[in-house]
Protein backbone atom coordinates (compact mmCIF):
# COMPACT_ATOMS: atom_id res chain seq x y z
CA UNK A 1 0.00 0.00 0.00
CA UNK A 2 1.40 3.27 -1.16
CA UNK A 3 0.78 5.85 1.42
CA UNK A 4 1.53 9.54 1.15
CA UNK A 5 4.53 9.19 3.60
CA UNK A 6 5.94 6.32 1.48
CA UNK A 7 5.47 8.64 -1.81
CA UNK A 8 7.34 11.28 0.20
CA UNK A 9 10.28 9.14 1.36
CA UNK A 10 10.67 8.39 -2.55
CA UNK A 11 10.39 11.82 -4.08
CA UNK A 12 12.60 13.99 -1.46
CA UNK A 13 15.71 11.91 -2.18
CA UNK A 14 15.83 13.86 -5.84
CA UNK A 15 17.58 16.76 -6.21
CA UNK A 16 16.80 20.26 -7.20
CA UNK A 17 17.93 20.35 -10.12
CA UNK A 18 19.80 24.07 -9.61
CA UNK A 19 20.43 23.70 -5.86
CA UNK A 20 21.98 20.14 -5.86
CA UNK A 21 20.41 19.54 -2.69
CA UNK A 22 17.30 17.07 -2.08
CA UNK A 23 13.99 18.01 -2.47
CA UNK A 24 13.84 17.15 1.56
CA UNK A 25 16.64 20.06 2.03
CA UNK A 26 14.71 22.50 -0.27
CA UNK A 27 11.22 21.80 1.59
CA UNK A 28 10.30 21.40 -1.90
CA UNK A 29 7.60 18.99 -2.04
CA UNK A 30 4.33 21.13 -1.17
CA UNK A 31 1.53 18.74 -1.58
CA UNK A 32 1.05 15.08 -2.51
CA UNK A 33 -2.22 13.60 -2.61
CA UNK A 34 -2.68 9.92 -3.23
CA UNK A 35 -6.56 9.23 -5.41
CA UNK A 36 -7.77 5.61 -6.09
CA UNK A 37 -6.04 3.97 -3.66
CA UNK A 38 -2.30 4.56 -5.02
CA UNK A 39 -3.57 4.54 -8.76
CA UNK A 40 -3.20 8.15 -9.19
CA UNK A 41 -0.86 10.49 -7.41
CA UNK A 42 -0.73 14.02 -7.81
CA UNK A 43 2.23 16.13 -6.88
CA UNK A 44 3.16 19.57 -6.31
CA UNK A 45 6.94 20.46 -6.42
CA UNK A 46 8.81 23.76 -5.93
CA UNK A 47 12.31 24.05 -7.53
CA UNK A 48 14.50 26.90 -7.89
CA UNK A 49 13.45 27.64 -11.87
CA UNK A 50 10.50 26.73 -13.36
CA UNK A 51 10.30 25.86 -17.49
CA UNK A 52 13.64 24.77 -18.06
CA UNK A 53 15.03 21.72 -19.23
CA UNK A 54 16.30 20.64 -15.83
CA UNK A 55 12.37 20.87 -15.14
CA UNK A 56 11.79 18.40 -17.55
CA UNK A 57 14.64 16.26 -16.34
CA UNK A 58 13.15 16.04 -12.79
CA UNK A 59 9.66 15.85 -14.55
CA UNK A 60 11.18 12.76 -15.86
CA UNK A 61 12.90 11.12 -13.02
CA UNK A 62 10.03 12.05 -10.21
CA UNK A 63 7.12 9.62 -12.73
CA UNK A 64 9.66 7.35 -13.47
CA UNK A 65 10.31 7.01 -9.70
CA UNK A 66 6.56 6.82 -8.37
CA UNK A 67 5.85 4.22 -11.48
CA UNK A 68 8.05 1.50 -10.69
CA UNK A 69 6.86 1.95 -7.20
CA UNK A 70 3.32 0.67 -8.72
CA UNK A 71 1.47 3.93 -9.11
CA UNK A 72 -0.50 4.54 -12.52
CA UNK A 73 -0.39 7.80 -12.90
CA UNK A 74 0.94 11.03 -11.87
CA UNK A 75 -0.02 14.87 -12.49
CA UNK A 76 3.00 17.04 -11.74
CA UNK A 77 2.83 20.82 -10.66
CA UNK A 78 5.46 23.04 -10.61
CA UNK A 79 6.45 26.15 -9.00
CA UNK A 80 9.36 28.55 -8.04
CA UNK A 81 10.74 28.45 -4.73
CA UNK A 82 10.12 31.31 -2.28
CA UNK A 83 12.71 33.96 -2.27
CA UNK A 84 13.74 32.75 1.44
CA UNK A 85 14.77 29.76 0.37
CA UNK A 86 16.58 30.62 -2.22
CA UNK A 87 18.29 33.10 -0.37
CA UNK A 88 19.49 30.58 1.83
CA UNK A 89 20.86 28.51 -1.08
CA UNK A 90 22.62 31.02 -2.62
CA UNK A 91 25.77 30.54 -3.91
CA UNK A 92 25.37 27.59 -5.34
CA UNK A 93 23.07 28.77 -7.83
CA UNK A 94 26.33 31.16 -9.44
CA UNK A 95 27.91 28.90 -12.08
CA UNK A 96 24.98 27.62 -13.87
CA UNK A 97 25.14 29.78 -16.06
CA UNK A 98 24.69 29.39 -19.56
CA UNK A 99 27.72 29.01 -22.19
CA UNK A 100 27.08 30.96 -25.87
CA UNK A 101 23.47 31.72 -25.84
CA UNK A 102 21.57 32.20 -29.40
CA UNK A 103 20.18 35.60 -27.92
CA UNK A 104 23.52 37.41 -29.00
CA UNK A 105 25.01 35.16 -31.94
CA UNK A 106 24.26 36.30 -36.11
CA UNK A 107 21.37 34.34 -35.77
CA UNK A 108 18.42 36.43 -37.41
CA UNK A 109 15.31 35.91 -35.42
CA UNK A 110 11.67 36.16 -37.99
CA UNK A 111 8.30 35.52 -35.98
CA UNK A 112 5.71 34.32 -38.21
CA UNK A 113 2.19 35.95 -36.72
CA UNK A 114 -1.09 36.19 -37.70
CA UNK A 115 -4.23 37.93 -36.26
CA UNK A 116 -6.23 34.93 -35.48
CA UNK A 117 -6.14 31.35 -35.85
CA UNK A 118 -6.52 29.16 -39.01
CA UNK A 119 -5.13 31.25 -41.39
CA UNK A 120 -2.09 29.16 -42.21
CA UNK A 121 0.58 30.28 -39.85
CA UNK A 122 2.34 27.31 -38.88
CA UNK A 123 1.81 25.57 -42.25
CA UNK A 124 3.71 28.97 -43.92
CA UNK A 125 6.24 28.70 -41.26
CA UNK A 126 7.05 24.92 -41.53
CA UNK A 127 7.30 25.40 -45.53
CA UNK A 128 9.73 28.74 -45.28
CA UNK A 129 11.62 26.97 -43.29
CA UNK A 130 11.69 23.93 -45.61
CA UNK A 131 12.25 26.27 -48.76
CA UNK A 132 15.25 28.36 -46.75
CA UNK A 133 17.13 25.10 -46.14
CA UNK A 134 16.47 24.07 -49.73
CA UNK A 135 18.45 27.31 -50.67
CA UNK A 136 21.16 26.09 -48.61
CA UNK A 137 20.37 28.06 -45.59
CA UNK A 138 20.86 26.88 -41.57
CA UNK A 139 17.48 26.76 -40.30
CA UNK A 140 15.63 26.27 -36.94
CA UNK A 141 11.97 26.28 -36.25
CA UNK A 142 10.46 27.01 -32.42
CA UNK A 143 7.03 26.18 -32.47
CA UNK A 144 6.01 28.79 -29.73
CA UNK A 145 2.34 28.18 -30.15
CA UNK A 146 2.44 26.45 -27.14
CA UNK A 147 -1.37 25.53 -26.29
CA UNK A 148 -1.62 24.93 -29.97
CA UNK A 149 1.46 23.15 -31.19
CA UNK A 150 1.78 21.69 -34.62
CA UNK A 151 4.74 21.64 -36.37
CA UNK A 152 6.41 17.99 -35.58
CA UNK A 153 2.70 16.77 -36.47
CA UNK A 154 3.05 19.30 -40.07
CA UNK A 155 6.46 17.98 -40.76
CA UNK A 156 5.83 14.27 -39.79
CA UNK A 157 8.02 13.87 -36.85
CA UNK A 158 7.75 11.05 -35.07
CA UNK A 159 11.01 11.24 -32.65
CA UNK A 160 11.89 13.34 -29.56
CA UNK A 161 14.14 15.37 -29.06
CA UNK A 162 17.72 14.08 -27.26
CA UNK A 163 18.93 15.17 -23.84
CA UNK A 164 22.82 15.76 -23.94
CA UNK A 165 24.30 16.55 -20.56
CA UNK A 166 21.80 19.95 -19.81
CA UNK A 167 21.23 20.80 -23.80
CA UNK A 168 18.06 19.68 -25.50
CA UNK A 169 19.05 18.74 -29.29
CA UNK A 170 16.42 19.71 -31.25
CA UNK A 171 15.46 17.13 -34.00
CA UNK A 172 16.18 17.32 -37.53
CA UNK A 173 13.69 17.05 -40.50
CA UNK A 174 14.22 17.95 -43.83
CA UNK A 175 17.21 19.79 -43.27
CA UNK A 176 15.81 22.05 -40.32
CA UNK A 177 16.16 22.08 -36.50
CA UNK A 178 12.75 21.72 -35.04
CA UNK A 179 11.64 22.16 -31.20
CA UNK A 180 8.30 22.18 -29.87
CA UNK A 181 6.34 22.33 -26.64
CA UNK A 182 4.57 18.94 -27.82
CA UNK A 183 7.94 17.12 -27.29
CA UNK A 184 7.64 17.98 -23.88
CA UNK A 185 3.44 16.24 -23.06
CA UNK A 186 2.59 12.63 -22.85
CA UNK A 187 0.16 11.17 -25.15
CA UNK A 188 -1.06 14.77 -26.91
CA UNK A 189 -2.09 15.92 -23.62
CA UNK A 190 -3.59 19.28 -22.85
CA UNK A 191 -0.92 21.73 -21.93
CA UNK A 192 -1.66 24.01 -19.10
CA UNK A 193 0.95 26.77 -17.92
CA UNK A 194 0.01 29.78 -16.42
CA UNK A 195 0.78 33.43 -17.68
CA UNK A 196 4.93 33.45 -16.46
CA UNK A 197 5.59 29.96 -17.27
CA UNK A 198 4.95 30.88 -21.15
CA UNK A 199 7.60 33.32 -21.23
CA UNK A 200 10.02 31.05 -19.13
CA UNK A 201 9.14 28.01 -21.80
CA UNK A 202 10.05 30.10 -24.59
CA UNK A 203 13.23 31.53 -22.86
CA UNK A 204 14.65 27.73 -22.46
CA UNK A 205 13.43 27.13 -25.97
CA UNK A 206 16.50 29.63 -26.79
CA UNK A 207 18.80 29.14 -23.87
CA UNK A 208 18.39 25.58 -23.22
CA UNK A 209 18.32 23.87 -26.91
CA UNK A 210 21.73 23.15 -28.50
CA UNK A 211 20.82 25.05 -31.75
CA UNK A 212 24.08 25.09 -33.05
CA UNK A 213 25.02 27.71 -35.81
CA UNK A 214 21.93 28.99 -37.24
CA UNK A 215 21.66 31.58 -40.23
CA UNK A 216 17.40 32.06 -39.26
CA UNK A 217 15.36 30.74 -36.79
CA UNK A 218 11.84 30.46 -37.36
CA UNK A 219 9.24 31.42 -34.87
CA UNK A 220 5.85 30.00 -35.23
CA UNK A 221 3.81 32.28 -32.99
CA UNK A 222 -0.03 31.36 -31.24
CA UNK A 223 -2.46 33.57 -32.98
CA UNK A 224 -3.00 37.13 -31.66
CA UNK A 225 -1.37 39.52 -29.70
CA UNK A 226 -1.12 37.74 -26.28
CA UNK A 227 1.20 36.79 -23.93
CA UNK A 228 3.97 34.79 -25.81
CA UNK A 229 3.84 37.69 -28.44
CA UNK A 230 4.92 39.87 -26.00
CA UNK A 231 7.39 37.81 -24.07
CA UNK A 232 9.10 37.75 -27.30
CA UNK A 233 9.22 41.50 -28.19
CA UNK A 234 10.77 41.92 -25.03
CA UNK A 235 13.08 38.80 -24.86
CA UNK A 236 14.28 39.49 -29.06
CA UNK A 237 14.07 43.45 -29.86
CA UNK A 238 15.83 42.44 -33.25
CA UNK A 239 13.26 40.27 -34.38
CA UNK A 240 11.55 40.53 -37.24
CA UNK A 241 8.50 39.58 -38.10
CA UNK A 242 6.36 38.03 -41.17
CA UNK A 243 2.36 38.53 -40.94
CA UNK A 244 0.07 36.05 -42.58
CA UNK A 245 -3.44 36.72 -43.97
CA UNK A 246 -5.82 35.67 -45.93
CA UNK A 247 -7.18 37.65 -48.89
CA UNK A 248 -10.32 38.25 -47.44
CA UNK A 249 -9.96 42.84 -46.63
CA UNK A 250 -11.62 41.67 -43.05
CA UNK A 251 -9.08 39.30 -42.69
CA UNK A 252 -6.45 42.07 -43.51
CA UNK A 253 -7.75 44.27 -40.97
CA UNK A 254 -7.64 41.88 -37.63
CA UNK A 255 -3.94 40.95 -39.35
CA UNK A 256 -3.25 44.41 -38.91
CA UNK A 257 -3.39 44.43 -35.33
CA UNK A 258 -0.99 42.47 -34.86
CA UNK A 259 1.39 44.40 -37.43
CA UNK A 260 0.21 47.32 -35.28
CA UNK A 261 1.90 45.31 -32.50
CA UNK A 262 5.07 44.39 -34.30
CA UNK A 263 5.83 48.32 -35.07
CA UNK A 264 4.90 49.41 -31.60
CA UNK A 265 7.39 47.30 -30.43
CA UNK A 266 10.21 48.18 -33.10
CA UNK A 267 9.99 44.68 -34.73
CA UNK A 268 10.58 45.33 -38.25
CA UNK A 269 8.29 43.58 -40.65
CA UNK A 270 9.60 42.15 -43.37
CA UNK A 271 6.48 41.21 -45.50
CA UNK A 272 3.54 39.85 -46.09
CA UNK A 273 2.06 36.62 -47.06
CA UNK A 274 -1.10 35.94 -48.36
CA UNK A 275 -2.48 32.68 -47.78
CA UNK A 276 -5.67 30.45 -49.56
CA UNK A 277 -5.43 33.18 -51.69
CA UNK A 278 -7.76 31.47 -54.48
CA UNK A 279 -8.66 28.01 -56.09
CA UNK A 280 -7.22 26.79 -59.59
CA UNK A 281 -8.79 24.23 -61.16
CA UNK A 282 -6.41 21.71 -62.08
CA UNK A 283 -8.78 21.07 -65.29
CA UNK A 284 -9.45 24.40 -66.79
CA UNK A 285 -6.81 26.44 -65.25
CA UNK A 286 -9.36 29.02 -64.26
CA UNK A 287 -8.82 30.85 -60.60
CA UNK A 288 -11.59 31.31 -58.10
CA UNK A 289 -11.30 33.54 -55.48
CA UNK A 290 -12.78 31.77 -53.31
CA UNK A 291 -12.39 33.89 -49.79
CA UNK A 292 -12.60 37.50 -51.34
CA UNK A 293 -9.34 39.85 -52.94
CA UNK A 294 -6.90 41.95 -51.65
CA UNK A 295 -6.30 41.33 -48.27
CA UNK A 296 -2.25 40.49 -49.22
CA UNK A 297 -2.38 43.90 -50.87
CA UNK A 298 -4.58 46.15 -48.46
CA UNK A 299 -2.14 45.21 -45.48
CA UNK A 300 1.11 45.27 -47.21
CA UNK A 301 0.51 48.89 -48.24
CA UNK A 302 -0.93 49.51 -44.49
CA UNK A 303 1.72 47.81 -42.83
CA UNK A 304 4.24 49.53 -45.78
CA UNK A 305 5.72 45.78 -46.07
CA UNK A 306 6.33 44.34 -49.36
CA UNK A 307 3.77 41.66 -50.32
CA UNK A 308 6.09 38.30 -50.20
CA UNK A 309 4.19 35.78 -52.17
CA UNK A 310 0.43 34.48 -52.19
CA UNK A 311 -0.27 31.00 -52.00
CA UNK A 312 -3.13 29.15 -53.77
CA UNK A 313 -5.18 26.71 -52.04
CA UNK A 314 -3.67 22.81 -52.19
CA UNK A 315 -3.24 20.08 -50.04
CA UNK A 316 0.55 18.73 -50.60
CA UNK A 317 1.19 15.38 -52.27
CA UNK A 318 0.92 12.39 -50.22
CA UNK A 319 4.38 11.13 -49.72
CA UNK A 320 4.52 7.23 -48.44
CA UNK A 321 8.35 7.43 -47.53
CA UNK A 322 8.77 10.82 -46.29
CA UNK A 323 5.07 11.43 -44.27
CA UNK A 324 4.91 15.10 -43.59
CA UNK A 325 1.30 15.85 -44.25
CA UNK A 326 1.99 19.70 -44.53
CA UNK A 327 5.18 19.90 -46.53
CA UNK A 328 5.20 20.75 -50.14
CA UNK A 329 8.14 18.80 -52.34
CA UNK A 330 10.31 21.58 -53.74
CA UNK A 331 9.04 20.51 -57.85
CA UNK A 332 4.84 20.88 -56.49
CA UNK A 333 3.42 24.12 -57.33
CA UNK A 334 3.29 25.51 -53.56
CA UNK A 335 6.88 24.33 -53.04
CA UNK A 336 7.82 26.45 -55.92
CA UNK A 337 5.87 29.28 -54.68
CA UNK A 338 7.50 28.72 -51.44
CA UNK A 339 11.15 28.99 -52.40
CA UNK A 340 10.41 32.12 -54.49
CA UNK A 341 8.87 33.29 -50.90
CA UNK A 342 12.16 32.42 -49.61
CA UNK A 343 14.24 33.94 -52.38
CA UNK A 344 12.30 37.38 -52.05
CA UNK A 345 12.76 37.20 -48.03
CA UNK A 346 16.70 37.01 -48.58
CA UNK A 347 16.37 39.70 -50.82
CA UNK A 348 14.56 41.87 -48.31
CA UNK A 349 17.01 40.72 -45.57
CA UNK A 350 20.04 41.85 -47.83
N1 LIG B 1 -2.67 26.98 -48.96
C1 LIG B 1 -3.38 26.04 -48.33
N2 LIG B 1 -4.13 25.17 -49.03
C2 LIG B 1 -4.88 24.22 -48.40
N3 LIG B 1 -4.92 24.07 -47.07
C3 LIG B 1 -4.19 24.91 -46.31
C4 LIG B 1 -3.39 25.93 -46.88
N4 LIG B 1 -2.77 26.60 -45.88
C5 LIG B 1 -3.19 26.02 -44.72
N5 LIG B 1 -4.04 25.02 -44.97
C6 LIG B 1 -4.73 24.18 -44.00
O1 LIG B 1 -5.49 25.03 -43.14
C7 LIG B 1 -5.47 24.58 -41.80
C8 LIG B 1 -4.95 25.67 -40.88
O2 LIG B 1 -3.59 25.90 -41.15
P1 LIG B 1 -2.52 26.17 -40.00
O3 LIG B 1 -1.20 26.34 -40.66
O4 LIG B 1 -2.64 25.18 -38.91
O5 LIG B 1 -3.05 27.58 -39.47
P2 LIG B 1 -2.66 28.43 -38.17
O6 LIG B 1 -1.31 28.01 -37.75
O7 LIG B 1 -2.73 29.84 -38.66
O8 LIG B 1 -3.73 28.14 -37.18
C9 LIG B 1 -4.62 23.33 -41.79
O9 LIG B 1 -5.45 22.22 -41.86
C10 LIG B 1 -3.77 23.45 -43.06
O10 LIG B 1 -3.43 22.20 -43.59
MG1 LIG C 1 -0.72 27.17 -35.90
Amino acid sequence: MLTEEKIRSLVQELKDPFLNKSLKETEGILEIKVKDEKKHVSLKVAIAKTGTSEQLQLQGKIVETLKRSGVESVGLRFSDLPEETLEKFRGQLGGQEKGTSLLNSDTTFIAIASGKGGVGKSTVSVNLAVALARLGKKVGIIDADIYGFSVPDMMGIANRPQVRGEKIIPVDRFGVKVISMAFFVEDNSPVIWRGPMLGKMLNSFFSEVEWGDLDYLLLDLPPGTGDVALDLHTMLPTCKEIIVTTPHPTAAFVAARAGAMALKTDHEIIGIVENMSYFESKVTGEKEYVFGKGGGEKLAEELKAPLLGKLPLEQPDWNKEEFAPSVYEENERLGKIYLEIADKLLAELR
